[in-house]
């Protein structure tokens, strides 16, 4: 008998999403005559069983597209008490699984959906999960859906702000997306020729980098462009967290000492308004006017780049054979020009930061880029 798959969309939207979905459908409806229902706004729509089914007519037109048909939402099956303060958010998922008579479930997410798609696996359902990500963070996968389009448009981005700082003789600080990896920012640091980059994994000190764009203006360089990621942390941070933890270990045992270390690891990633910290000091440092743009949302947004088409048309051909092949319980990758599955035990609970011997990193440094360390 044909199988019957479910698919869904979680956490942010991304370039790309509505081309696997369009690979995964054609490939279930026309080459195995599978049957698929799409689950609305991710995780929520399995949790409540709020679908639509995917008909042939339902991926016409939609490779182009931005954002996902099946709409999407940060929501995760996890052992939390749904309304009816009986069953627990994985219950529920599975129930909507079994009602539905699913064979699989195909979930297109980023690390959170990879962590869900696990638990789900551990609780008997059959998933197989495609990494999408602007942010490239997926750990085991060498892209993810949505870099390359985020790539181009925060690349382009960076050429067009040459004009104004190079007219008024300005710093322009960028600001982009890509929580706590700085994949996108390097990669378009270094395409669109920014001055300085910022990442999160290159704590920075901003002498330094108010010192390389001294030198700049000393040469003649009037300008600086500097590329920061939304999470970047200051060699003073990191040494002033430092601190708190070392008082934290000396000064607490057990509960106490677990819940302080808690709270500087929240207070470690959220520290807001770096960005503007940074270009504040930066204007103090060198007398360069210094202006922000966060380029936000505009990073996930319009019609995907050729990259992401090509790339979510591999991974959900593959995925569906997979399904074909009764092979479960993985996700699938990108391994050079392979596309390949990887066990999901192999994906949770790990990061992909961007390794410091990057050959992206090593190039740019050879250019003369500043990384602030
Ligand atoms: O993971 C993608 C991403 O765009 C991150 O780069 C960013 O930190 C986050 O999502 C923003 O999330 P939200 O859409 O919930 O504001």
């Amino acid at each position: 008998m044909a199988k019957k798959i479910g698919i869904l969309t979680a956490g942010s939207d991304s370039p790309g999403l509505n081309a696997a979905i369009r690979a995964i459908g054609k490939t279930a409806i026309g080459v195995y005559g599978m049957e698929l229902v799409g689950f609305l706004d991710g995780f929520h729509g399995l949790i409540h069983n709020h679908n639509m089914p995917i008909k042939a007519s339902t991926l016409s037109g939609i490779l182009t597209i931005g954002g996902t048909i099946l709409g999407t939402s940060r929501d995760i099956p996890q052992d939390r008490i749904y309304e009816d303060n009986q069953t627990d958010l994985v219950d529920r998922s599975i129930q909507t699984y079994q009602e539905l008579g699913l064979d699989a479930l195909i979930c297109i997410g980023g690390i959170e959906t990879q962590e869900a798609g696990y638990r789900l696996t551990q609780h008997g359902l059959n998933v197989i999960t495609i990494p999408k990500s602007i942010d490239n963070d997926v750990p085991m996968t060498d892209m993810t859906i949505g870099f390359s389009t985020a790539f181009e448009i925060a690349a382009q981005s960076i050429d067009r702000l040459h004009s104004t700082a190079h007219s008024h003789h300005r710093i322009l600080v960028v600001e982009m997306m890509g929580r706590n990896a700085g994949w996108l920012t390097l990669a378009a640091g270094v395409t669109g020729g920014a001055d300085v980059i910022v990442i999160p994994e290159i704590p920075y000190d901003p002498q330094k980098i108010a010192l390389a764009i001294q030198k700049r203006k000393e040469a003649g360089k009037q300008f600086s462009i500097v590329a920061v990621a939304e999470r970047i942390i200051s060699q003073e941070q990191v040494e002033f967290i430092q601190y708190l933890k070392d008082i934290n270990e000396m000064k607490h045992s057990g509960e106490e000492q677990e819940q302080v270390a808690e709270r500087l690891e929240r207070l470690e990633m959220r520290f807001t308004d770096s960005t503007l910290l940074l270009a504040n000091r930066l204007e103090k440092y060198t007398g360069l006017e210094t202006r922000i743009t966060i380029l936000g949302y505009l990073l996930r947004g319009g019609a995907p780049s050729a990259g992401d088409r090509m790339l979510a048309t591999e991974f959900g051909t593959a995925c569906v054979s997979l399904v074909n092949s009764n092979c479960f319980g993985i996700m699938i990758a990108k391994h050079g020009s392979k596309v390949e599955p990887v066990d999901l035990e192999q994906v949770v609970g790990k990061e992909k930061p961007v390794p410091l011997d990057h050959s992206w990193i090593l190039s740019a440094r050879a250019v003369g880029t500043q990384f602030g360390d």
